[in-house]
């Protein structure tokens, strides 16, 4: 394996940061920085990380340079060429450096149904294309269960880049793109919008119970770019599926609700 296929082999399996020959004492790097920090504010960044990571904190109030940078740019786009573009050349979320191409979206943008799955895997980070790999032909053949294709739908997901290894997005990433999402939908204006798994769900809805719990009803998504909210349903990730075939059952449950809403 020559030097450039190695490290394209570690940036796949996830290890996304190069270490220096010389060992260096991370530990004493954190001392430097947390001492320099006042004790008053040093309790303020501890309570922000924390708040940061907990999954507890709705994502539109994680306060992040990165996510209030692109609900600037967010605010600007008043067409899907506009946020694409925008999306494209935004510069603040780090797994776009380790991804070979932003994954935007793939479908009718007319439709008047849209799907969010959850972040771009390898398949998608080399063509570009949301669910093009394993779970996207698994996901077509569940579209198809209630006549539906590409041209009826349009398809994104919660963040535009493949996190390092197909690691699940962080909770900063999420936070860092919801706005880009959020400006997504309102351009798509949906009649009815299908979250494709646990990511996707808690991103949007902010709700943190697992899908199995919340799925089976309808829910009323809106976020501040809608004049008014979309009727919302909720489906297993079709990579979760490849995963747990006997939850088929209940995803069939679920894509027929769907399909009876879309006929009424
Ligand atoms: N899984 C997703 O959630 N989205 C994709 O685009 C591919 C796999």
């Amino acid at each position: 394996m020559n030097n450039k296929a190695l490290l394209e082999w570690q940036l796949a399996a996830g290890i996304d940061e190069a270490t220096a020959e010389a060992p260096i004492n991370y530990f004493a790097i954190k001392q430097q920085v947390t001492t320099s920090i006042p004790a008053n504010h040093k309790t303020a960044a501890i309570v922000q990380e924390a708040k940061i990571n907990s999954s507890h904190t709705p994502l539109h109030l994680v306060p992040l340079a990165a996510s209030n940078a692109a609900r600037e740019l967010a605010n600007k786009c008043d067409t899907l060429e506009e946020l694409e573009d925008a999306v494209k050349n935004f510069e603040g979320c780090a797994i776009k450096k380790t991804a070979t191409k932003t994954v935007f979206a793939d479908g009718n943008p007319q439709a008047k149904i849209m799907l969010i799955g959850e972040a771009p895997g390898s398949q998608e980070d080399i063509q570009g294309i949301p669910f093009c790999g394993a779970s996207g032909q698994l996901l077509d053949k569940m579209l198809l269960s209630i006549e539906l294709d590409r041209s009826k739908i349009y398809i994104s997901n919660t963040i535009f880049w493949r996190p390092p290894g197909n690691r699940q997005p962080s909770t900063h990433e999420l936070a860092t793109c919801l706005p880009f999402v959020e400006k997504h939908i309102a351009l798509v204006n949906p009649k009815f919008l299908i979250l494709s798994g646990g990511t996707a769900t808690n991103a949007l809805l902010q709700k943190d119970q697992s899908i199995s719990r919340l799925r089976g009803k309808f829910y009323e998504y809106n976020n501040i770019y809608l004049n008014s909210p979309v009727k919302t349903a909720l489906i297993y990730h079709p990579s979760y599926l490849l995963r747990q075939p006997l939850n088929k059952k209940q995803a069939w449950q679920d894509l027929l609700l769907i399909k009876q809403f879309i006929a009424s």
